[in-house]
């Protein structure tokens, strides 16, 4: 049975996490090697609709797919069609979206030419595969502050996202990774670049709010209880705020597109 991770963590990531999620959606959907407008755009992974928004912005047409119901649940009557489906198996017919976006869920898998193969099943031929996922080379020391200041309050970080950093995330970590699952697949015109991306958290407050927004986090403030986790919070952004600096992830961004032909 797949295990929902994200099951707690639609509020957090709506109201924190997508302050990072949401600008980096949309400089992802500027690398699409055609406009999206009018284009039907399936958003794998799609969370709490970070990427389904910019593509909104766009023009395009958009259906959304996550592992997590509460994920996709969240303000879902603002939100495109959804289905509950794994990047692996998704819950959609071959050949019937005109391009698809993979905001930062490739990288969840041990095997992540699987979810590239799938995400090319669905796209219809010339279609465009644009995805997104967190460089090995990304580190922050106001970041890992924040994190020691969050243990020595209690939290500790879930065996799933250990195993993840460990074992599944570095797989898509640099920019010739990428590339080379990407182009064993079949993908052709394949762009990839790793980059800092200017997200526009500058303030303590800020940083605590996309951090803790994040799942791995939504267990423990959830045990805390609203007071103490406000408190926990305040509490956080004071130990960092002496030493902040803007927060800059560093990306590495997949544009590519389905074989004409297949
Ligand atoms: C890091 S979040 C990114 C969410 C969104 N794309 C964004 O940029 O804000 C990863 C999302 O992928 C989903 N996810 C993780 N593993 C998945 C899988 N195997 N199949 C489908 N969705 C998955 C999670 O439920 C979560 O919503």
């Amino acid at each position: 049975m797949t295990v929902d991770n994200y099951a707690v963590a639609a509020s957090g990531w709506a109201g924190g996490a997508e302050l990072v999620y949401r600008p980096v959606a949309r400089e992802l959907l500027a690398l699409a090697p055609h406009s999206l407008a009018g284009r039907t755009v399936l958003d794998i992974g799609a969370g709490t609709g970070a990427a389904s928004t910019a593509l909104a912005e766009l023009g395009a047409q958009t259906l959304a797919v996550d592992l997590s119901h509460p994920m996709l649940s969240w303000h879902a009557a603002d939100r495109p069609p959804a289905a509950v489906g794994d990047v692996t198996r998704l819950p959609v017919q071959t050949n019937t979206v005109d391009d698809a976006v993979a905001a930062f869920v490739f990288n969840h898998l041990r095997d992540p030419a699987a979810g590239i193969a799938e995400a090319m099943r669905v796209v219809r031929p010339a279609g465009a595969l644009l995805a997104s996922a967190y460089s090995n080379d990304s580190r922050s020391e106001v970041r890992d502050a924040l994190d020691d200041a969050a243990r020595s309050h209690g939290w500790t970080p879930p065996d799933w996202y250990a195993e993840l950093k460990q074992h599944a995330t570095p797989l898509l970590g640099t920019a010739n990774r990428m590339r080379r699952v990407a182009a064993g697949c079949g993908l052709i015109d394949v762009a990839v670049g790793e980059r800092p991306v200017e997200v526009g958290v500058t303030t303590a407050q800020q940083l605590v709010d996309y951090r803790l927004g994040q799942a791995q986090f939504a267990p423990w403030l959830r045990r805390l209880g609203p007071d103490e986790a406000v408190e926990a919070r305040n509490r956080l952004i004071e130990s960092i705020a002496p030493i902040m600096t803007p927060y800059r992830p560093i990306v590495v961004f997949l544009a590519a597109l389905v074989p004409p032909a297949r």
